[in-house]
């Protein structure tokens, strides 16, 4: 008889079936999932099972008061801070030198959560392709990283994981309260399961593909389940269990009103925090100010896509919201300014609509675009005063000037210097003007340009940069930025109203300086 798990008082699982298998443990919050999780830990600790725990909460660190455990990352019971840098040298030691790991996760920003858990997680793949060792991961909270309908590249590593981590070795124990939200696919990887209490309709739908039972009988016993009590399902096996309660401090309890004492903490050999602390020399910050510099350098990283996303919105948004307007010639009247206060103001697509009253006119095929405080628009609009009127008297319609607050709002973000160089190159367009000159006029160090040009503008466009024999010349490139940036618009504004939004920016954006 191999070495086994002492789950339950019904239940020791062989420690060799948990090699490379992947267990759900899944069940509304307060159902037991995180005791249950915990004791299993515990037991592979107990077996000197190399293992990681993701943990978003600082659920973990109490494993320490019976075992070596390595916690790092950002939170509470954290023994060494570390970053998305040092992610890579972590799994390693804990891999080749069987070094437990916690990864509490609990504070960083999501963005930050993610990039860390990549960099962990694929650095366990790779090493878990030569190693070849039994090596089980831990995961709080699956939904968040493994979201049923959802592609990103964390989640396709953690099913990588869950699917093909076997003959690596690799197990995986994935812990949700939100079992509809899992990935199916995950899920049905899971050879072995431990099934808590669940309420609601969509979970109970996951349960019943889950277990053999008519739907009445899943609600029947699912429901009546008590903190702790749990459906073991390992195959044909079903058994109704009630789980041990973790032997060691579990930070994620229920408060009460007797008092809890902290515990006390071991740590993992002095040897192994030197070598990790050695592993950070190098890779992860070393000063306060390197720390900082470093988590500005990940915002702005974060901002970047932040930015390219809002554009590829901007850019559905713009189309779905330029909706050509056709108002029925009896709901003008019922759209005249002044009569606007009675009407239903709702917002679609991020675009003001509005909706006329019910019981005064249907409009449901006329979607406004104009907002309350512009009445002389919806005057125009329901004069049916065109846009493609001369360019003088252009009014542009919402969707545009929306796009142009956008656009103002995003280059508001650049960095000042960089603000500064595009104001002058349209207060001085079309002339094109080498660091050195935009230096002078702007009064900023000609070093500063060189080293560290306006790359968001030149990748916007809307600054063109000429290399010419005699250095590089910078110029606004503002009239084709903008015939590029609104050409959806174009049919409908015509060349008048493009011109239009050339002088606007051209007026506005060197405000922004
Ligand atoms: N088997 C158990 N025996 C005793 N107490 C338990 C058991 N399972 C859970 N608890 C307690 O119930 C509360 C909720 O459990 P927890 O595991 O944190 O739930 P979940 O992770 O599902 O939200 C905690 O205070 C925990 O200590
Ligand atoms: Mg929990």
């Amino acid at each position: 008889m191999g070495k086994s798990l002492h789950i339950s008082k019904d239940l020791d699982i062989n420690l060799e079936d948990l090699i490379g298998q992947c267990i759900a443990i899944l069940g509304i919050r307060g159902s037991g999932k995180s005791n249950t999780a915990g004791v299993i830990f515990e037991e592979l600790l107990e077996n000197n099972y190399p293992l990681s725990i993701v943990d978003l909460e600082g659920e973990y660190f109490g494993l320490k008061e019976k075992y070596e455990v390595l916690v790092v990352g950002k939170g509470e019971g954290v023994e060494i801070e570390i970053d998305a840098h040092c992610a890579p040298e972590i799994a390693q030691v804990s891999m080749e030198q069987n070094v437990p790991v916690v990864l509490d996760l609990s504070g960083f920003l999501s963005e930050e959560r993610t990039e860390l858990l990549k960099a962990y997680l694929s650095a366990l793949w790779n090493l878990a392709g030569t190693l070849r060792k039994p090596y089980m991961i831990g995961i709080e909270e699956a939904h968040e990283f493994i979201p049923q309908g959802v592609k990103n590249e964390l989640k396709e590593m953690i099913s990588r994981i869950a699917l093909r981590g076997r003959k690596r070795g690799l197990g995986g124990i994935v812990v949700s309260q939100r079992s509809a939200k899992v990935d199916k696919d995950v899920l049905s990887q899971a050879g072995m399961l431990f099934l808590h209490r669940v309420v609601h309709e969509v979970d109970m739908r996951v349960y019943c593909e889950l277990l053999p039972w008519r739907k009445s009988e899943v609600k029947e016993i699912i429901g009546s389940l008590d903190t702790g009590d749990c459906m073991y399902v390992n195959g044909d096996n079903i058994l109704p269990i009630y789980v041990r309660e973790r032997s060691t401090f579990h930070a994620g309890f229920t408060p009460s009103l007797e008092t809890v004492k902290s515990p006390e903490l071991r740590s993992v050999s002095a040897s192994i925090i030197e070598t990790i602390e050695k592993a950070r020399v190098g890779k992860g910050p070393k000063s306060p100010t390197e720390q900082l510099e470093q988590r500005i350098e990940m915002m702005e990283r974060m901002m970047g896509s932040k930015d390219q996303r809002i554009a590829e919105l901007e850019d559905v948004a713009r189309t779905l919201g330029y909706i050509k307007l056709e108002i029925p010639s009896f709901a003008k009247e019922v759209l005249a300014p002044g009569s606007l206060s009675e009407k239903e103001v709702r917002v679609s697509n991020s675009l003001p609509v509005v909706v006329a009253d019910d019981s005064t006119v249907d409009i449901t095929e006329s979607v406004q675009v104009a907002s309350l405080d512009e009445p002389e628009l919806i005057t125009a609009l329901v004069q049916g005063v065109g846009n493609e009127s001369d360019g003088t008297s252009c009014l542009l319609p919402p969707a545009v000037n929306q796009h142009i607050e956008r656009l103002i709002s995003r280059f508001s973000r650049e960095e000042m210097l960089h603000r500064r160089v595009l104001a002058f190159l349209i207060e001085h367009s079309p002339g094109a003007y080498s660091a050195h000159q935009i230096a002078a006029w702007t009064s900023c160090p000609q070093e500063l340009i060189d080293e560290d040009p306006p790359q968001g503008f030149l990748n916007s466009g809307l600054i063109q940069r000429e290399r010419r024999t005699s250095g590089t010349l910078y110029r606004s490139a503002l009239r084709t930025f903008v015939n590029r940036e609104f050409r959806v618009f174009q049919p409908d504004i015509g060349d008048n109203g493009l011109h239009h939004v050339t002088r606007l920016l051209r007026d506005r954006l060197p405000m922004i300086a």
